[in-house]
C-alpha cells in the first residue's frame, strides 16, 4: 500500500493500534527504510518504542540483528493532539520519546519522531540534549513535502550543536562561561567554534588576546563577499597545566558593529536569519558552536537565539534582575524566535535549566533564602500571567513529593577573573576551575 493510500484508508478517529498497523510502516518506507530496516516494538530496557529503524550495512540486517538503531518513532492515535507544543498530549509524548532516546542502550540513535498520522515532529539527539528540529508538521495534503523535508534532515545529520549564551542582564558570566565551556569541551576532544556576537564589548576576543575583526562580518552575514571560514581565528594554548597544546576556533567581534548603531537601519542591512544560514556550512566541521550574546534584546542577541539549537542562561543568586530577566527570556524572547522559525517549518531553540554563576562556596543562608523567595515569586507570577511553569528551569530536579531545590551552579572562584588578566581560559590555566566547568559540561552536554 502506498503512503497516500494508507493515509486515505485511516478512519478520522483512528486509534493508536490502527495508525500503527496501517500507517507506520508505509511512513518509514517513505522515509527511506525498507521492511528489513524496521523493527516494531523495539525493546529499550524495561520499555519498548513503537518503531525503530536503521539502514542495513552488508550482512547486518537490522530486522535480524537489532543492533545500533538510528531512529525511533513513537506513534499515537489521532485523538492525541500533536499539532502544537502547548498541548498536554504533545508534551507527554515528547517526554516519552526523550526517555527512550536518552536510555543507555540508545547510544547509536540520532533521531526521534512523534507521529499520529495527522502530525509529525522530528527531534535530534546530540550527547545529552534532545531538541526539536522541525515544527509540528501537518500531514494532511502535505505528505510528499513533509516526507521530503524529513528525508533531507535524517539523511544528513549535522555534527554540531549550536548553543547561545544569553541573559539580557549584564555581567552574569556569559562571556566567561562561553570561553570556559569551549575550553572544557576541547579537553574532551570535541571540536569547538566560539562566536563573539557582542560587538560592542568584544570581551571574548580580549579575554583570549585576539583582535576584533574590521568590517568582515557584514559580508559573511549577507552571504556575498566573504566566506565564513576566512574570518575564523584558531586559538591555541601551551600551558604547564595542560598535557598538550589545546585550542578551539574563534570568530571575534567586528569593530564595524560597535558603538551606537541605528537599529532600524541595521535591520535593513542584516536579517534575523542570516547568522543561522551562515553557520549551516560549518555544521559538519564542529561538535559544538557557542555564541556569546550581548546583554540586551536587540538584533544581534536575536540573531544568536534564532541561530541556536539550545540556549544556556547564566544568572546570579545575588542579582534579582538577572533572575527576572532569565524569566522574561524564557517566556517571551525565546518563544518569539521559535515562532519565527516555526514559520519556515523549523523549530527554535530549547532552553536548558538556568545556571547560577558566582555562587558563594560557603553559602550565606540569608542570601540563599532571599534568592529562593524571589524565584518563588517569579514562578508564581509567570504561572498566573502567562500560564508558563518555570519551576524546572530553576529547579531541574524538582518533583512534587520531594521538592528538590538543587540548581545547576558554578561557584565564585578567584581563579576565574584572574585568568582574564592572563588572557586565557581559567579551565585551561587552573585545575580547580577546570573541575567546575567539567561538572557543568557533564551536567548539560556529555
Ligand atoms: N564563577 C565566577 N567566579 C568568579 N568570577 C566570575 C565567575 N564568572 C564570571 N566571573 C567574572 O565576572 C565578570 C563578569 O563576567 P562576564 O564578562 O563573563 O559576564 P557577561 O555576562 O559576559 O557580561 P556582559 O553582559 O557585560 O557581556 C568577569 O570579571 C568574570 O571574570
Ligand atoms: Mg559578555
Amino acid at each position: 500500500m502506498s503512503l497516500e493510500q494508507a493515509f486515505q484508508s485511516l478512519p478520522p478517529d483512528a486509534a493508536e493500534a490502527v495508525v500503527e498497523s496501517i500507517f507506520s510502516k508505509p511512513f518509514l518506507n517513505a522515509l527511506g527504510f525498507s521492511d528489513e530496516e524496521i523493527v516494531p516494538k523495539f525493546g529499550i530496557g524495561k520499555w519498548a518504542v513503537d518503531q525503530a529503524a536503521r539502514k542495513n550495512t552488508g550482512d547486518d540486517i537490522f530486522l535480524h540483528t537489532q543492533n545500533d538503531p538510528y531512529l525511533y518513532m513513537e506513534v499515537k492515535g489521532r485523538p492525541a493532539n500533536l499539532s502544537g507544543e502547548m498541548y498536554p498530549d504533545h508534551r507527554d509524548t515528547v517526554l516519552q520519546l526523550k526517555r527512550y532516546l536518552l536510555a543507555p542502550s540508545s547510544k547509536s540513535v540520532k533521531w526521534g519522531l512523534i507521529m499520529n498520522s495527522l502530525h509529525v515532529q522530528l527531534f535530534r539527539k546530540h550527547g545529552k540534549i534532545v531538541h526539536p528540529v522541525t515544527s509540528c508538521l501537518s500531514l494532511e495534503g502535505n505528505l510528499k513535502q513533509v516526507v521530503k523535508l524529513l528525508r533531507q534532515h535524517i539523511g544528513s545529520p549535522p555534527k554540531a550543536l549550536t548553543i547561545a549564551l544569553y541573559n539580557n542582564k549584564g555581567g552574569v558570566g556569559k562571556t566567561t562561561t562561553t570561553i570556559n565551556l569551549a575550553a572544557t569541551l576541547t579537553l574532551y576532544k570535541k571540536k569547538v567554534l566560539v562566536i563573539d556576537f557582542d560587538h560592542n564589548q568584544s570581551d571574548l576576543g580580549d579575554a583570549l588576546n585576539l583582535s576584533p575583526l574590521k568590517n568582515k562580518v557584514l559580508g559573511v552575514l549577507k552571504g556575498k563577499s566573504a566566506n565564513i571560514r576566512d574570518i575564523i581565528t584558531p586559538y591555541k594554548l601551551e600551558h604547564p597545566s595542560l598535557k598538550e597544546p589545546l585550542g578551539f576556533d574563534v570568530i571575534t567581534a567586528d569593530d564595524a558593529f560597535s558603538g551606537e548603531l541605528d537599529e532600524a537601519k541595521l535591520r535593513q542591512i542584516v536579517k534575523l536569519h542570516d547568522l543561522h544560514k551562515a553557520l549551516e556550512s560549518l555544521k559538519n566541521d564542529y561538535d559544538y558552536i557557542l555564541i556569546d550574546s550581548p546583554p540586551n534584546w536587540r538584533l544581534f542577541a536575536q540573531k544568536a537565539i534564532y541561530a541556536a539549537d539550545v540556549v544556556l542562561i547564566p544568572a546570579r543568586h545575588d542579582n534579582l534582575h538577572s533572575l527576572q530577566n532569565a524569566s522574561t527570556a524564557i517566556t517571551q524572547f525565546i518563544p518569539a524566535m521559535r515562532e519565527k522559525r516555526r514559520a519556515v517549518q523549523e523549530s527554535g531553540p530549547i532552553v536548558l535549566p538556568i545556571f547560577m554563576n558566582n555562587t558563594p562556596t560557603r553559602s550565606a543562608p540569608f542570601q540563599v533564602a532571599l534568592m529562593h523567595n524571589a524565584i518563588k515569586k517569579i514562578i508564581v507570577k509567570s504561572k498566573s500571567e502567562t500560564g508558563f511553569d518555570l519551576t524546572h528551569y530553576f529547579y531541574p530536579k524538582y518533583c512534587k513529593g520531594q521538592k528538590n531545590l538543587d540548581m545547576v551552579s558554578v561557584p565564585y572562584m578567584a581563579y576565574i577573573p584572574r585568568a582574564d588578566f592572563m588572557h586565557m581560559p581559567a579551565a585551561f590555566a587552573f585545575k580547580p576551575a577546570r573541575e567546575q566547568y567539567q561538572n557543568l559540561v557533564k551536567e548539560y552536554f556529555l
